[in-house]
């Protein structure tokens, strides 16, 4: 029997040359194909993946997913431990700088973010321009690309001090303009951040807060939301965090790119889930409704929102956590109404061949919203609580692709079927 080695041994049948393409880390990679050419000038084979589906964009160390297994780890820790026993901070240097923090290195962290909240007093009359109907995952992607024009020295991506001081003020103030984005499409004025308060207190102190100086979350409810931050911190090459590394790629601030990751992330097949799913319980209204609604999944009218995923074949674990986490809410701001509808309909999908054939299982989104229902945000806010805590995955991901000799700019090729040259035909000819 012939030895084993890692490579893979490719047969072009065009013109029955064999290459040998080396195996690293459980991958060919795509440049090896150029070699195989059926003459000189031919530009040599590519490979056609339309949305990703089977192609590493890079070597990450900062998150593992078992899909089949339901897995999730951030720098090996996994989610179960971290929502467990951490903090959102705790996690965001975990997965920026590769290890937890020691006590002084989280203090001096924690301080840092604490003291950079506030925003330029600029922004408030850039964010009082919006309708007072907006929707604040517009306002949030457009303040913190307005973010850019206050930090020029941003741009400058190759220095680790200035890429380091604009993880820090983005961490920071991210939560602060989610929270005035909040104020304006309530009509109610700004309130500032608290250094006296943890980074999950200030974000709902400068939310929910009227008129009390000693503002203080109930401490289930603070918990809860450090925990959901934590749950939506990263998710691997996802859509938004491949437009992070996609614009970051360009060497654009990252103010902009992450801009254009919230961009992404707002999309209703993505972060913009959470909230479709609370439009669709909604809609859904009642238990004897969701027999007829799986129907139409079924047929393919509907879409089962907050279920499904391009990863897992499994239960999300976050799903898991965010289902326990729901209760603990809800003791707290009494039961959602639609929590009820939400099990059933995940028990009858649970049950459905359609379903178990093609491994659908609940999503992060799914109960997600159902806990900030609860806590009295408006629907349209959901997908600007997921991208707080998606921030700090975002900018570990900005930071290693930066950092990986490896990237380059983001270019990927295409296979044009388009018309060969042809002759202009002037307009009155056609
Ligand atoms: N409801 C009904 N059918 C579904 C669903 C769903 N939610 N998701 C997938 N399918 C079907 C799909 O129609 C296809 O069926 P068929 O084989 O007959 O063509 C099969 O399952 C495979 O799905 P796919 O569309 O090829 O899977 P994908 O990896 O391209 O899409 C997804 C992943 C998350 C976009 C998709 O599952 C979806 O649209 N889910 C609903 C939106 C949602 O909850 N998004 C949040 C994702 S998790 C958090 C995040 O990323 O923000």
């Amino acid at each position: 029997m012939a030895e084993r080695s890692d490579s893979l041994t490719v047969t072009d049948n065009r013109t029955g040359k064999t290459f040998e393409l080396p195996i690293k880390d459980g991958a060919v990679t795509g440049m090896e194909f150029r070699q195989m050419k059926t003459s000189e000038d031919d530009f040599g084979l590519m490979v056609y993946d339309p949305a990703f589906k089977n192609t590493a964009a890079c070597r990450s160390e900062i998150t593992y997913i078992d899909g089949e297994k339901g897995v999730l780890e951030h720098r090996g820790y996994p989610i179960e431990q971290l929502a467990e026993e951490s903090s959102f901070l705790e996690v965001a240097q975990l997965l920026i700088n590769g290890e937890l923090p020691s006590k002084e290195e989280h203090a001096a962290f924690t301080q840092e973010v604490t003291t950079h909240t506030f925003v330029h007093e600029n922004m408030k009359k850039f964010i009082e321009g919006f309708r007072y109907d907006a929707n604040p995952m517009s306002m949030l992607i457009s303040s913190v690309a307005a973010l850019s024009s206050f930090y020029p020295e941003a741009g400058d991506v190759s220095d680790p001090a200035s890429r380091r001081a604009q993880m820090i003020r983005l961490l920071a103030k991210v939560p602060t303009l989610a929270a005035f984005a909040y104020r304006h499409t309530q009509g109610l004025p700004y309130v500032y951040p608290r250094n006296d308060l943890s980074y999950p207190a200030n974000f709902l102190s400068m939310v929910f807060n009227i008129n009390e100086p000693d503002y203080k979350p109930h401490p289930v409810l603070e918990r809860a939301f450090d925990v959901l931050f934590i749950l939506h911190a990263d998710h691997e090459q996802n859509c938004s965090t491949t437009a992070m590394r996609g614009v970051g790629s360009s060497h654009a601030d990252p103010y902009t790119a992450l801009s254009a990751a919230a961009s992404a992330l707002y999309g209703p097949l993505h972060g913009g889930a959470n909230r479709m799913v609370l439009y669709m319980l909604e809609r859904i209204g009642t238990k004897d409704n969701i027999p007829n609604f799986v129907e139409k999944v079924k047929k393919k009218e509907e879409l089962l929102m907050g279920f499904g995923h391009r990863v897992y074949r499994n239960y999300d674990p976050r799903a898991r956590i965010i289902k326990k986490l729901a209760h603990q809410v809800f003791e707290i701001t009494g039961v959602n109404p639609l929590l009820e509808i939400a099990v059933e309909l995940e028990r009858i999908a649970l049950e459905d061949e359609y379903f178990v054939e093609r491994k659908l299982y609940p999503n992060v989104d799914f109960y997600s919203g159902l806990i900030y229902q609860a806590m009295k945000f408006p629907i349209d806010f959901y997908p600007v609580l997921f991208a707080i805590g998606r921030t700090a995955g975002w900018l570990a991901q900005w930071r290693e692709m930066l950092e990986d000799k490896e990237q380059k700019i983001a270019r990927p090729r295409q296979l044009y079927v388009g018309n060969s040259t042809r002759d202009y035909v002037p307009m009155d000819k056609r």
